[in-house]
């Protein structure tokens, strides 16, 4: 049985559908995390996964019971928020102790013992006697952490727990979490917008939009068969360029209409391919070409240091290509774009939908 099971879950506020019929297996020991654009839903769901609100349809089961109407403090889960919500008057050892000192019936030796493990998992010995004022942004986040693990709950929620915290100190926290992961191989269910903390973290990614869960999967198998266009465009960075089918060209059509049968001919047939997919070429070879290429003309060469993209003009769309550093190209150069065939995803024009399983 999975750690947390949602089924069919739904929240409307009002009028409003805020998360759709969610379902959802959190394996335990696993590191799911829920990444989408802002208001797809995923504090909503994680707040119902707390019991912090209240589930309007659905049932909810975590360790194989059925929490959908148990009190939050009943569901042995822990939450770490992006605010860090310590208490300012209280010294780092008293903000973790204090719940467990209330609430269990814990002796203070025992607290103390978890206390200090923690404290030593977050390297943060040397601060239990400060107060959060006197702490890094980074420190109260351990701080915070610490607090939600000497509770040792079945289950972690992280709602954007590193957003608040600049870009080295992020790098450095989510190889501290992925450690903690692996140390005491806690279930964790995070949530974050950002698609790059979602592909480093995650066992699983779950990508919601609009409310709706669009697709579940490890952070590759989501990169490289995305259902939709919308996870293709979500997931990678920079993002997938969606192309035209080229037009007139029968090779093209019978090549698609083989591997992707007729929905791929149908008009509006939209074609998916990362930067790191597609090959350039001096225009001229233009024929010996394979089934599918598109004319282009350079607009701008950005060159990174190790990497360099070409804005590649294609009609009225502008496509990214990933070339080496060094690549000879420069703007208003006519070019031929070929694409990985292997690595091709076809688009239905109307829902959005993946027509087939990519290789
Ligand atoms: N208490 C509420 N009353 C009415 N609508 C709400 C309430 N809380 C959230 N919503 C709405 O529900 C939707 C989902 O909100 P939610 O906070 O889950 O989004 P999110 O995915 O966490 O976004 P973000 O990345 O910005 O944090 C939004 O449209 C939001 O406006
Ligand atoms: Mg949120």
């Amino acid at each position: 049985m999975a750690a947390i099971s949602l089924q069919g879950i739904s929240k409307r506020y009002r009028d409003h559908v805020a998360v759709d019929r969610l379902d959802l297996d959190v394996e335990a020991g696993e590191f799911m995390v829920l990444v989408g654009p802002s208001g797809c839903g995923k504090s909503t769901t994680l707040r119902m996964i707390a019991g912090l609100e209240d589930i309007s349809a659905g049932r909810l089961f975590i360790d194989g019971r059925d929490v959908t109407h148990v009190e939050p403090h009943k569901r042995d889960i822990a939450m770490v928020f992006q605010s860090y919500a310590l208490y300012p008057h209280m010294t780092v050892y008293m903000n973790m102790a204090f719940g467990l000192l209330r609430t269990s019936r814990l002796s203070r030796d025992e607290v103390d013992q978890r206390v200090q493990d923690a404290a030593r998992r977050l390297r943060i010995t040397e601060l239990l006697q400060r107060r959060p004022n006197e702490l890094s942004g980074g420190q109260r986040q351990r701080v915070a952490i610490g607090r939600a693990l000497v509770r040792q709950p079945k289950v972690f929620l992280f709602d954007e727990p590193l957003s608040n915290l600049d870009a080295k100190l992020r790098t450095h926290m989510r190889a501290e979490l992925e450690r903690l992961h692996a140390e005491l191989g806690i279930t964790i269910v995070y949530v974050t917008h950002d698609q790059v903390e979602a592909m480093t973290l995650g066992t699983r990614i779950a990508v919601m939009d609009g409310g709706r869960l669009q697709q579940v999967g490890a952070p590759m198998e989501v990169y490289r068969r995305p259902a939709t266009r919308f996870v293709a465009s979500f997931i990678g960075s920079p993002e997938m360029n969606f192309l035209p089918v080229p037009n007139g060209t029968a090779a093209a059509r019978n090549w698609l209409n083989q591997r992707y049968g007729d929905a791929a001919l149908k008009p509006g047939t939209v074609l998916g391919l990362r930067p790191e997919e597609l090959d350039l070429a001096a225009a001229p070879s233009a024929t010996m070409a394979g089934p599918l290429h598109w004319l282009g003309v350079v607009q701008r060469v950005d060159r990174l240091g190790a990497e360099a993209y070409a804005q590649i003009r294609v009609g009225d769309d502008d496509v990214l290509v990933r070339t080496p550093a060094d690549v000879a190209l420069e703007a208003a150069q006519p070019i031929l774009l070929t694409p990985d065939l292997s690595r091709l995803r076809v688009f239905d024009g109307q829902t959005g939908a993946a027509l087939a399983e990519c290789p």
